[in-house]
């Protein structure tokens, strides 16, 4: 009722839910205990020997039932919010109800919050239960982007799962990837390079998991504009989130075609941030179930 724009209106509820019951009151009065003083008529039809038509209250457990009901409705709008801005006397809200149940939460999973806060990730590990409610939080936070696994989805999201980590794979390192989100920075090449030498340097790239050629005609701008981020030998820097480029795994792609794709528009892959989403015991359970 607190969100009815003013007072008047919650008195005006008030007002015509007592009239509606007073009324209902005067009707069941009236109809078991006002003597029915209308005169006989005459040739008025009867059965059953004394059924007249309208002089005839409905049967006393009625009358019991009504009146049962109304002492229940009395008593319930002296308890709860029921009258207009009236809030009851048992101070009863949904808001109230939600903030028992957090309560209670925090009450009733302390103790087990207390003990999962104080273990190693190892120890995460390897209860079973915590590494389920840790599956259930990924499956409810991440794998509407990571897929239901973690395996990654659609060349845009990566693949949790493989050996090749963009950003990191120590606890440390994951633990800042899920709390303060990334945001990857590889800018477009497209006008530096040309048509041709995008062409050269992706096919360059290609050669970085076997062994690439001293002579091959991309190898000069890969030294020039990518060893910065790539590293010479193309395997990456995960401070700035570079990827391996020698390793045959691919976020995006790695065929020819999306390689110059990459090349020429640059790619600016954001994983958000979860610190404000999730408490540190989530976030640690989330590291516990990534990290190996
Ligand atoms: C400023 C650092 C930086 C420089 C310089 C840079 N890159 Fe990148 N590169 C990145 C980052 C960061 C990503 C990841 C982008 C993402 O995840 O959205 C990336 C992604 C890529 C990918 C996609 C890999 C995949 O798994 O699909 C390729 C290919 C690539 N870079 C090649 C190059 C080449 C070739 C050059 C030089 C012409 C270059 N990069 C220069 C930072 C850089
Ligand atoms: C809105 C989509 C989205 C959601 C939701 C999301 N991620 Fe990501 N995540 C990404 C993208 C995109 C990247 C790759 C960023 C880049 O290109 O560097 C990423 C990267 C990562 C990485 C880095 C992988 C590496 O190779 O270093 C980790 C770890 C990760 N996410 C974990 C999580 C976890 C845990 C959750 C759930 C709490 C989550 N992500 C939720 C989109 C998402």
């Amino acid at each position: 009722m607190a969100d009815l724009p003013s007072g008047f209106w919650a008195g005006w509820i008030a007002v015509v839910t007592l009239v509606s019951l007073a009324a209902v009151a005067w009707l069941t009065y009236s109809l078991y205990f006002q003597s029915d003083d209308s005169e006989e008529i005459a040739d008025e039809p009867v059965w059953d020997g004394d059924l007249r038509e309208g002089n005839k209250a409905p049967p006393m457990w009625w009358f019991w039932l009504i009146f049962a009901a109304m002492i229940f409705t009395l008593v319930y709008m002296m308890l709860y919010p029921g009258l207009g801005s009236y809030e009851g006397i048992l101070n009863w809200s949904q808001g109230s109800r939600i903030a028992e149940a957090y309560e209670n939460f925090d009450e009733n999973f302390a103790e087990a919050r207390n003990a999962a806060a104080g273990m190693s990730l190892a120890e995460m590990q390897n209860d079973l239960q915590l590494m389920d409610t840790a599956e259930r939080l990924f499956a409810r936070e991440c794998a509407a982007c990571h897929g239901p696994e973690g395996r990654g989805q659609a060349s845009l999201f990566p693949n949790l799962h493989d050996i090749d980590w963009q950003w990191g794979s120590t606890p440390e390192q994951i633990e800042q990837t899920i709390r303060g989100g990334r945001n990857a920075q590889m800018i477009a090449w497209g006008d530096i390079l040309g048509e041709q030498g995008v062409s050269q340097v992706a096919e360059y790239v290609q050669t970085l998991s076997q062994t690439p050629s001293e002579s091959h005609p991309g190898r000069a701008a890969y030294q020039q504009y990518c060893v910065a981020c790539h590293m010479p030998d193309g395997s990456g820097n995960p401070m700035l989130g570079a990827p391996r480029l020698s390793d045959d795994i691919w976020l995006y792609g790695g065929d020819l075609d999306t390689i110059k794709d990459t090349l020429t528009f640059g790619r600016f892959g954001v994983m958000p941030a979860f610190g404000e989403r999730l408490d540190d015991l989530q976030i640690k359970l989330l590291v516990a179930l990534l990290v190996r």
